[in-house]
C-alpha cells in the first residue's frame, strides 16, 4: 500500500528569538520555551545558542564539545588536500550538532578574531541555511544587544521575544528594541513584551510603564512569568530546568504566553 501521507518538508523553519537587556532571562525562557515546543510537539526543533557566552547548554543539562566558531576557525587551516571547505564545514556543523530528548543544539561559540572571514562566515550562513531546512523551528538565545542578531544573517524572524525584568531600565530598554528592528534589515514578524521575574506585587508605576509601552509601540503583551523559588535552587544546583515540574508557576505562565503565541 502506497503512504499517501505528504511528509512535513518546509523550505524554511520558522524562527523564534529573544531579546532584552542583560540578565533579564533571555536563556531561562529560552529553556522553558523547548520545554513547551518539545512537550507539545512543535518539532523538529534546533536551538541555537548565539551568546558568544554560551550557557544555554547548562540550563538544559547538556554537554558542549564543539562551537561553530571553532569549526569556522579551523575550515581555514585544517580541510584535508582533496575535500572542499564547504565538505569539510558540513561535516563539522554535524559534528556540532548536540542531539537531546526531543530537540537538537547548536552554540555559534565566540566571534571571529582579527583577520578575513568573509569566506568561512559565508560557507558557514550557507551550510547553516540548509541545516535550517530540515527544521520546523529555529529557537535563537542572543546574548544583550541587537547587534547580535544582526551578526546571525538572519532573513526574517518570525516572533521576537523581548524579555524584560520587572524594572523600569528592563522596560525602557524593551522599547528601544522594538524601535531598533526597523534599522535591522531583518523582518519581524511580531514582538512579543515577557515582562519575567515578576514580584507577587507589581508596583503600580512599573505597570503603567508597561502599558504604556504596549500602547506606543509594536510590542504585544505576552504576559509576566513570576519570580520562582524552585527555578532559583534548580539553577543554583545547575540542574536542567528541563527536570522542572509542571506545577511550578513560573513554568506554568510561561507555558500560558507560548500556548497564546504559537499555537
Ligand atoms: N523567573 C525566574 N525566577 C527566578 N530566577 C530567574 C527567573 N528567570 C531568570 N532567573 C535567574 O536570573 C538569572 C539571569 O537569567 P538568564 O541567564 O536567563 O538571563 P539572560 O537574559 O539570558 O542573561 P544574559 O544577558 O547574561 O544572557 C539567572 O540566575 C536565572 O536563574
Ligand atoms: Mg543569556
Amino acid at each position: 500500500m502506497t503512504n499517501t501521507k505528504t511528509e512535513y518538508r518546509p523550505q524554511t523553519a520558522e524562527i523564534i528569538a529573544m531579546a532584552g537587556k542583560g540578565g533579564t532571562g533571555k536563556t531561562t525562557i529560552t529553556a522553558l520555551l523547548i520545554r513547551y515546543l518539545v512537550k507539545s510537539g512543535h518539532t523538529p526543533l534546533l536551538a541555537v545558542d548565539a551568546d558568544a557566552n554560551a550557557n544555554l547548554n547548562e540550563l538544559l543539562g547538556l554537554k558542549l564539545d564543539k562551537t561553530l566558531g571553532e569549526i569556522r576557525d579551523s575550515m581555514k587551516t585544517d580541510t584535508p588536500a582533496g575535500m572542499t571547505k564547504s565538505d569539510f564545514m558540513e561535516m563539522g556543523v554535524n559534528h556540532a550538532i548536540i542531539e537531546a530528548d526531543g530537540f537538537d543544539l547548536i552554540v555559534m561559540g565566540q566571534p571571529e578574531g582579527p583577520g578575513c572571514y568573509c569566506m568561512a562566515n559565508s560557507i558557514l550562513s550557507q551550510v547553516m541555511e540548509r541545516l535550517a531546512r530540515g527544521y520546523r523551528y529555529l529557537l535563537v538565545d542572543n546574548e544583550a544587544g541587537m547587534e547580535h542578531l544582526s551578526r546571525l544573517n538572519l532573513r526574517q524572524i518570525h516572533t521576537l521575544f523581548v524579555v524584560s525584568d520587572p524594572s523600569s531600565r528592563g522596560v525602557l530598554t524593551a522599547r528601544r528594541i522594538a524601535d531598533l528592528t526597523k534599522s535591522l534589515g531583518v523582518r519581524v514578524g511580531r514582538k512579543v513584551l515577557i515582562v519575567n521575574r515578576t514580584p507577587r506585587q507589581m508596583p503600580k508605576e512599573l505597570e503603567d510603564q508597561i502599558e504604556k509601552t504596549i500602547k506606543d509601540t509594536d510590542l504585544l503583551f505576552g504576559g509576566y512569568v513570576p519570580f520562582s523559588q524552585e527555578l532559583f535552587e534548580c539553577e543554583s544546583r545547575q540542574e536542567s530546568l528541563l527536570k522542572l515540574n509542571e506545577e511550578v508557576e513560573a513554568v506554568r505562565q510561561a507555558g500560558k504566553i507560548f500556548k497564546n503565541c504559537m499555537d
